[in-house]
């Protein structure tokens, strides 16, 4: 495989080569000297034109950790802001040599669009398009669950996942949907009417507009962030009326079964769609899905671009 768009690209045996690498990889993590040389001469270009904390770093990360060059390239401050198109953009980039390219953009298709074009001859890793995917995003999540709940290998057959939230919004849902499916679990889709995608009915998972009943039966609950910045509407009536609703408390993280944990792809909204407690006890794993991240991002990078496995 030369490019990741889609989770849907990565089929099971797919999805787990890249779990299980990353879990070799993980364990380079916890040494004192966290550096392999295997991208040492690659040239990775951070493309983010829409704003990112925890990507963009863990993309840095992960690609440093690999002895690969990092460019980053946000489009504020670039000639992006003077106007400069996507394509232009994509051929400053080859002529500098890309062999990976990490794109994040506003509009779903972006990564597709520069994956296709021949603009650049190198690969293409999607790290959130619009409202469409974000594939790593569902690998970490995924790993993040294989540790918990499955002692770390194999798949995830039977696993019980309520994602909860503003799923019209969600790259993340979408690409977990899709993923999670591939790897044999079950989802269930939370959230109020006016939040759920249409045509959700074709989606692989079940739909829930009631939490209280959903919560009970599931091992993981993945909570989303209400992505006012994409909304240009109302779309329920108060910050409080969602939360009563449709935000986890301490109330609500008491109906789960013991064993289940609590996700949230973050940027967190506090008090909104969870609530601080809930966000700081010892079911709730961000921190952990954070680290993940890294060796998810290594795993990827690695393997679209061919390291050599020796030297794990
Ligand atoms: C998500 C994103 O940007 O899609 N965050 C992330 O990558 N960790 C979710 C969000 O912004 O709410």
């Amino acid at each position: 495989m030369k490019h990741l768009l889609s989770a849907a690209d990565l089929s099971r045996d797919d999805a787990i080569l890249v779990l299980d690498t990353a879990a070799e990889l993980a364990a380079v993590t916890d040494r004192s000297v966290k550096k392999l040389p295997t991208l040492r001469g690659r040239t990775v270009v951070n493309l983010f034109f829409e704003d990112s904390t925890r990507t963009r770093i863990s993309f840095e990360v992960a690609a440093k950790r690999l002895s690969a060059d990092v460019i980053n390239f946000a489009a504020k401050g670039s000639s992006v802001s003077k106007g400069e198109s996507l394509k232009d953009t994509a051929l400053t980039l080859e002529a500098m040599g890309a062999d990976a390219v990490v794109i994040r953009h506003g509009s779903s298709g972006a990564p597709h669009r520069l994956a296709t074009a021949g603009w650049i001859g190198g690969s293409v890793v999607n790290a959130g398009d619009g409202t469409h995917e974000h594939p790593t995003q569902a690998l970490l999540d995924a790993f993040t669950m294989r540790r918990h709940l499955r002692d770390g290998a194999g798949d995830l057959d039977g696993l019980r996942v309520a994602i909860v939230g503003d799923i019209l919004h969600s790259r993340v849902a979408r690409s977990n949907v899709l993923l999670l499916r591939t790897l044999g679990a079950h989802v269930t889709l939370v959230a109020p009417p006016t939040l759920m995608p249409y045509g959700v009915e074709s989606w692989p998972c079940d739909v829930s507009y009631d939490i209280d009943r959903v919560l009970p039966g599931v091992d993981a609950v993945m909570m989303l962030r209400v992505q006012a910045e994409r909304m240009h509407a109302a779309y329920f009536p108060s910050t409080l009326e969602y939360s009563r609703l449709y935000g986890l408390d301490a109330r609500r993280m008491g109906l789960l079964p013991p064993h289940a944990i609590v996700m949230h792809p973050g940027p967190m909204n506090r008090g909104m769609e969870i609530s601080a407690d809930v966000a700081d006890s010892s079911r709730a794993v961000m921190v952990e899905q954070v680290a993940n991240g890294v060796s998810v991002r290594m795993a990827v990078l690695y393997l679209l671009l061919g390291g050599m496995k020796e030297e794990i």
